[in-house]
């Protein structure tokens, strides 16, 4: 688990979204909002990634924290929540909230919904991502508010889904990141599985 959120980490972390947005936008001339969107799905998917992955193979031996990759999802989550929070105010500006989700509306509001739902989700993961609510909340109902984060994987999940591949948005259809964010979810899902059959195996041999 990642208790310790570190200045410098997050230095990095916050330009390495922040570079990551600029080039989207500057060189593949992807719009702000959908920018930010992009970039706080990909964070999502580093924080969800670590996870399994350390399950699967447990490093022995680290002289450093940073060589430790568990102890950057904190600062990964934050900063997925501040992308997204960043990509709802572009998405918002300028129009009625109501027009974003509008009951007896459409795949769009449902759609919005799901983006509105996983950033709540987000907000309170995100606050309880300090050190102090940490040690505040206890370890176990730490843990287990945080297995929300694949709740809010799935629901952005859906979310990019509708924009990509059931909506007249993009006209021409899913382009590169459509199928780059398919992938990902099919990896996140996969990896979780996989860590799950470890647990299985585990508890058998246990069991002998
Ligand atoms: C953590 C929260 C959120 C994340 C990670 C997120 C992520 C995404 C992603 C990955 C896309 C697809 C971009 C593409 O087509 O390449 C998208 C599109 C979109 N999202 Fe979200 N979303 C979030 C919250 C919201 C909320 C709360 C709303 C509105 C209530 C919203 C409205 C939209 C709209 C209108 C689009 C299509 C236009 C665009 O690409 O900007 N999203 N979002």
């Amino acid at each position: 688990m990642d208790i310790r959120n570190t200045f410098i980490q997050h230095l990095l972390v916050g330009i390495f979204a922040l570079g990551l947005t600029y080039t989207f936008n500057t060189l593949l001339n992807v719009e702000w909002s959908t920018a930010f969107a992009r970039v706080s799905f990909i964070l999502l998917f580093l924080t969800l990634l670590i996870g399994p992955v350390m399950k699967l193979s447990k490093p022995i031996k680290v002289s450093s924290p940073l060589e430790i990759p568990w102890t950057w999802r904190g600062e990964l989550g934050i900063w997925f929540f501040l992308m997204g929070l960043v990509h709802f105010i572009i998405v918002w500006s300028g129009r009625p909230f109501a027009e974003l989700i509008k009951i007896g509306g459409s795949g769009f509001a449902l759609a919005n919904l799901m983006g509105l739902v996983a950033l709540l989700l987000a907000l309170l993961l995100t606050v309880a991502s300090f050190q102090k609510v940490i040690l505040y909340l206890g370890i176990e109902s730490w843990k287990w508010l945080h297995s929300m984060t694949y709740v809010v994987f799935y629901l952005i999940s859906g979310h990019y889904m509708y924009f990509q591949f059931f909506s007249t948005y993009g006209e021409v259809g899913p382009d590169w990141f459509g199928y780059m964010a398919v992938f990902m979810t099919l990896l996140i899902i996969l990896l979780q599985f996989t860590a799950f059959l470890k647990i299985v195996a585990k508890n058998h041999q246990n069991r002998k």
